[in-house]
Parts: structure tokens; sequence; C-alpha cells
């Protein structure tokens, strides 16, 4: 967010009334669809996976297109199977259609040559309501849903999804979870549908519980745009922005990863702070390792981080000052990471972290 984080947060409980009238129920996404595969860019059909990790890219402006270049210039080299876009995917305030050429500016065209499937997550700047990020209008993400009819590449056909690959005896699931309704600054208090333990979260929660359970795949990968465990200005889940303030510090957040997530998937990926972190597992996570890769076109350099005198999370690594993205390869056998900045000088790109994971 571009405000002062605080003063907005000061507001949002008194606006959040405001809130009720943006966030209408609209149970047509409340299941996850099938993903379709007709007109779309094919999955890949391969047992080693070259996955480009990517999150709160969609700016459109000259960083991202820097960042794209570095991407391209590896997928020529070393090619990517597909990608991830961890969410806040149209700055600054999300879609107004689903036409919007937002779409067109901040994805299809910084992205050109990047011709692979792009698993889409849902962001706060995609749902956002009176202000940007605020995360309180949660129909407008749903103009992203649509969008997946319309790009061979863009990939979310619902605001929660999953996807096998291969997905004939899959060596992975990725299982893309949408927390904004309890993740947003402005929440939607009065708008049962979107409750913390209302319709659309617990049926949210009841599927991911039955695809984890009945997942075949190796690995097990969650992608959210907001993080459990995270160094930067946002801070952790149930703290976030250094705030007590419930909801808003993502206290439902923490729980729903502690339900529902954590020791279930080998690796949780999220985006939202704009920094590259690979965070270790805690007592709580049960052996989900956090992943953090939102700096593909923001870096949170200068802000303060919201962990004030708390203890940071440990870390193999994290920088808050670059630009940048990364690189999971997976095969039966492992998971290799890799940690690219970008120098936005040159737009070279620097290989800072490379690390076998599992
Ligand atoms: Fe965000």
């Amino acid at each position: 967010m571009n405000v002062d984080r605080r003063g907005f947060l000061a507001g949002a409980a008194t606006a959040a009334g405001l809130a009720t009238v943006a966030t209408a129920a609209d149970p047509a996404w409340a299941e996850p669809a099938p993903v379709p595969t007709v007109g779309k860019t094919p999955l890949p059909d391969s047992n080693n996976l070259r996955v480009l990790i990517t999150g709160d890219a969609g700016t459109g402006a000259r960083p991202q297109w820097i960042v794209a270049d570095a991407m391209r210039e590896m997928h020529a080299r070393e090619p990517f199977s597909l990608a991830l876009g961890l969410g806040d995917n149209v700055y600054e305030q999300g879609p107004w259609a689903d036409d919007d050429a937002q779409f067109q500016a901040k994805f299809e065209d910084p992205n050109h040559g990047l011709d692979f499937p792009w698993l889409m997550v849902q962001g706060n700047h995609d749902n956002s309501s009176l202000l940007p990020g605020d995360g309180g209008w949660l129909l407008r993400g749903d103009h992203e849903v649509a969008y997946h009819a319309r790009s061979p590449r863009w990939f979310m056909p619902s605001r929660y999804y999953s996807v096998r690959l291969p997905q004939e005896q899959p060596l992975v699931e990725f299982f893309v979870l949408d927390l904004n309704p309890i993740a947003a600054y402005l929440p939607p208090l009065f708008a049962p549908y979107w409750a913390a333990d209302g319709q659309f979260m617990s049926e949210q929660a009841a599927w991911l519980d039955r695809a984890i359970a009945e997942s075949p795949a190796k690995w097990k990968i969650a992608c959210t745009h907001h993080p459990y465990l995270n160094n930067g200005p946002h801070g952790n889940a149930g703290e976030y922005e250094g705030l007590a303030i419930e909801p808003v510090n993502g206290r439902f957040v923490k729980d729903f990863f502690e339900a529902h997530v954590l020791g279930r998937c080998q690796f949780l990926l999220s985006g939202h702070d704009h920094s590259l972190q690979v965070l270790d597992p805690n007592t709580p996570s049960k052996g989900t390792r956090q992943i953090i890769s939102g700096a593909a076109a923001k870096s949170v350099h200068g802000e303060p981080s919201a962990s004030g005198s708390r203890t940071p999370n440990s870390a193999l690594y994290q920088n808050f000052d670059d630009l940048g993205f990364m690189v999971l390869d997976l095969t039966a056998a492992s998971a290799d990471l890799g940690v690219y900045t970008v120098d936005l000088s040159n737009g070279a790109p620097t290989n800072t972290f490379q690390r076998r994971l599992a």
C-alpha cells in the first residue's frame, strides 16, 4: 500500500460498514471449477518441472518489464514449464471489467514471450474497494476469474482451485487459495457469506482438506497472496502490520493456515510483501516451509518492518532491497530453489540463492 498503513487501518473499522455494500455474496464461485483446457496454453506434461515464481507484479511500469526481460532471457536458455503469479496481479485497484485494458498492459504485454501457463492467485489489490489494496470489494476479483476465458496463459478458473502436473500421475499439485475475505483491510464484517466462518471460507476449507487428503502428488504446494510467516513490513499472520486489531491483523488467516495447510504441504508460496524470503519452518509450521516471492515489480526498500522488537523468523535467505523472482525445479526426487535478483540499471539477473530444499 502506498498510504500510511497505520493511519489507514485506524480508519478501517469505521469504514467497514461501507464494505458491506461492496461485498455482496456471490455463490457462483463457491466451488472450484475444473480447470478448462480448451483454448488454453497446454499444461506441462513432464516429470521435470521448472516453475517460475513471481508475485506482486502487475504495475505495467518499467521495473516489471525489466524483471520480465530477465525471465525471458532465462526462459530462452532453460525453458520454464509454468509460472505462479502470487497475487496483486493488477495494481493499484484491480480490474474494472472482464475485458479491462489493464490485463493487456499489466499482464499480457510485460510477459510477452513467456508463453506457458500462469497459475494466478487473488491479491488484496485485485479486490480493492475504497482505497488501493484495501481488499474490501471481493466481487472485483471475479473479473480476474472471468479473464481465464479470455487469455490462453492466464489460469484462474475460480477464486480457489488446484492443478495437478502432469495431470495423470501427478508429480506436484498446486493448491491455489483465496484468503482475501479473511485478510482484507476493509473486512466484510456484515457480509456473512465472506465471513471467517461463512459459506465461502467454510467451503474452501472443506474442499482443501479433501483435495490435499486425496492428492496423489509427491509435492503438495499451497499458493496464497498473504503469508503465514513474514519478516517484511506486513509481518506474520496474526500480527499483520504490527497491530493487535482483529481481524485485520490476520488472526483468521493464521488460524486457516494452521488448521488446513501447515503440515500437509511441503511449501507455502506467498507474495504480499515486496521481498524475497526463504524462511525456516517453526514449530507451528509442522514442516511446511514458507517462501515469499513478491518482488517482481516493487521492493519494500525503506519501509519499516512491522516486526518491531519481535524476534524475526529464522531464514535461509531474505532480501528486502532488490527486485526479482524465484525458480523451483521439481523432480520426483528433489526440489531445488533458486532466487534471482535483477539489477534495474542493466537488467542483469543474479542467482543470489540456490539450495536443494527437499
Ligand atoms: Fe498485497
